[in-house]
């Protein structure tokens, strides 16, 4: 554990912390992808995941989920996936003669919505609208998710054929977009190992049971993350990073020519309240710069929209948020 000798982590840091540990140890070699869900949890947003098939993203929202006194739901997006599918929708009772509203799998706690980019846009839309304002309308009556909803879209970036690629205006209301790649050669064996050791243990159970956390305390752990730190400084740097992006001509022709649409307010709040989990993850009561290049990545490359002229020179948005790094002067 990386955490100053002067700062004893309090309990919830620490049911937070042996969550981690316990990730990693069933999802090995991705700790990012790890960091960026309890980073996700804490800070009451979204995540997109973009990895190959096999990648263990299934594995890590059930692997959370399992330790979290919530209940799971996988739904899988295909092309006939219609949003009544998702939100749920109105059914006729003979025994009454009248519709009742049949809740949809957005009724969950965690939601793994996998694939996304498989359903056409109108289903897309009605998950991201959900997800934005935690409620959803049928006919004319609205119906509140729960108060922890958590949901994982997943997208494939190798099978372009047959998708429907996310509307870049609405890539926005996920708080973090998660890159995964490929497990290195020790994580590879580490991997086999563990599936291996799996495998006995499902014919032999005898699993101690997993560390609950209850919705309790993941609200507790929001509110100990909102009383993080931030000083005026680092507030006036992440304004300044998301401005950079919109008016990147300030910052030489190179990020003037690869941007085309430069990052909303949205991302300066996604920034400030991923940046105060990281901290608080990291056992601090304040953040840091260093907090919020942890995290400046996964918020801000999907915000920032790419010109032909970057796509046509290769440029990855990934570098775009690299160069913005290096260029807005730290606090
Ligand atoms: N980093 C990893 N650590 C532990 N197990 C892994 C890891 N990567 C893959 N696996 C194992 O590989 C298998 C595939 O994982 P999983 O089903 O979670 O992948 P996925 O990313 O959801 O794939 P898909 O995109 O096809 O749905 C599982 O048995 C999982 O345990
Ligand atoms: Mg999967």
């Amino acid at each position: 554990m990386d955490m100053p000798d002067s700062v004893s982590p309090n309990r919830l840091q620490q049911a937070f912390l042996q969550l981690r540990e316990e990730l990693q140890r069933e999802i090995i070699g991705q700790p990012r992808l790890i960091d960026c869900l309890l980073v996700a949890l804490l800070a009451d947003g979204h995540l997109l995941v973009e990895g190959a098939p096999g990648l263990a993203k299934t594995t890590a929202v059930k692997a959370l989920a399992a330790r979290i006194e919530a209940d799971f739901h996988r739904v899988q997006f295909t092309p006939d996936l219609l949003p009544a599918d998702l939100t749920g929708t109105d059914v006729f009772r003979p025994q009454s003669g009248s519709f009742e509203f049949e809740r949809g799998p957005l009724f969950h706690n965690i939601v793994l919505a996998d694939e996304i980019n498989r359903a056409p846009a109108k289903v897309q839309s009605a998950l991201l609208e959900a997800m934005a304002e935690r409620q959803i309308t049928v006919g004319r009556s609205t119906w509140r998710l729960p108060e922890l909803f958590l949901v994982m879209a997943t997208q494939n970036p190798i099978e372009q054929e047959g998708t429907f690629a996310l509307p870049e205006a609405q890539l926005d209301r996920f708080l973090m977009h998660v890159t995964i790649g490929y497990p290195d050669a020790e994580a590879e064996l580490s991997i086999l190992r563990l599936a291996r050791e799996q495998a006995r243990r499902t014919l032999h159970p005898s699993a101690p049971p997993p560390t609950l956390l209850k919705p309790a305390e993941v609200f507790a752990a929001r509110d100990a993350v909102l009383a993080v730190h931030v000083a005026p400084a680092l507030e006036e740097y992440l304004a300044q990073l998301v401005l950079a992006s919109r008016d990147a001509g300030r910052y030489g022709p190179e990020l003037k020519r690869w941007i085309a649409w430069g990052a909303s307010p949205r991302a300066t709040i996604a920034l400030d309240r991923c940046a105060r989990a990281q901290a608080w993850l990291a056992g601090r009561d304040y953040a840091l710069p260093e907090d919020v290049h942890a995290i400046a990545h996964e918020v801000l490359r999907h915000r920032v929209l790419l010109s032909y002229e970057a796509e046509a020179e290769g440029v990855r948005s990934d570098q775009v948020v690299d160069r913005l790094l290096d260029l807005v002067p730290l606090p």
